[in-house]
């Protein structure tokens, strides 16, 4: 893991540039399409509303039912297939930028988002995880892959103001503690951006969460320390609305 610097962009949110060499990125896209080329790939979710998502969605280790806003085993609104299980080595990744920013993690879910060039997602929080994980604020951990994402960070209510913050391939970004249940999204992707050895058109992004708080590894979900650990310094910094 490589992050040059942690930068807390609002309390307990921090933005990992470069977390993982471009190395690591092949292997992640690679665990990705083979889990994709299965029997339970990426598909197009359908909303609510009955308009369709603006990515696509493979979710590993649990099923996010995106009619029902709820976690189930199998995808019952799409092909009522088993949620492929969430392989330990992609779990670790976010394990280990949970920690970077001071946080344990246990993931078992994770949504893997592929956006093309056209590619976004309004805001919204993510909210549907158990009450335990939510209020102990245990992280969302994504980690970006391919073209740079325009990555919107509100507040706790959706009219507050976003800012923006430029996700690139290799980017972690850590919402825990009072930033959990921040409103979130992407704005856009910028086509082409991404690093050429990747060979990905378009952006990938996996989202880790911990469903519950079931099995507490030191002080799941609370900040351990205000230190990230020393190889990484860590940088405190307004959100700056025009960054990208
Ligand atoms: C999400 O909030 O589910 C996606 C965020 C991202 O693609 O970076
Ligand atoms: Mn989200």
């Amino acid at each position: 893991m490589n992050a040059q610097e942690t930068v807390e962009v609002a309390p307990g949110a921090f933005h990992l540039p470069g977390f993982l060499p471009e190395p690591d990125q092949r292997r992640v896209l690679a665990a990705v399409e083979a889990i994709a080329a299965g029997p339970a790939g990426f598909y197009r979710p359908r909303v609510r509303g009955g308009g369709m998502m603006h990515c696509d969605m493979l979710c590993l280790g649990r099923h996010w039912n995106a009619m029902t806003y709820t976690y189930e085993p199998v995808r019952a609104d799409y092909d009522d297939r088993p949620a492929p299980p969430l392989p330990a080595d992609l779990a670790r990744l976010a394990e280990s930028a949970a920690a970077v920013a001071g946080y344990g993690l246990a993931p078992d879910i994770c949504l893997v988002n592929r956006y093309g060039r056209d590619g976004r997602m309004g805001l919204h929080q993510d909210k549907d995880e158990d009450a335990s994980a939510l209020e102990a604020g245990v992280p969302v951990v994504s980690l970006s892959l391919g073209d740079t994402a325009r990555f919107l960070l509100g507040g706790l209510r959706r009219r507050e103001p976003a800012a923006a913050i430029a996700l690139r391939s290799g980017d972690a970004f850590v919402m825990g503690g009072p930033s959990r249940l921040r409103y979130h999204g992407v704005a856009r992707i910028f086509a082409g951006s991404g690093p050429a050895a990747l060979g990905l058109d378009g952006r990938i992004s996996l989202t880790y969460r911990q469903f519950a708080l079931a099995r507490p590894r030191g002080r799941v979900g609370s900040l351990r320390s205000r230190e990230a650990p020393q190889s990484h310094a860590l940088r405190r910094r307004l959100l700056d609305p025009h960054e990208c």
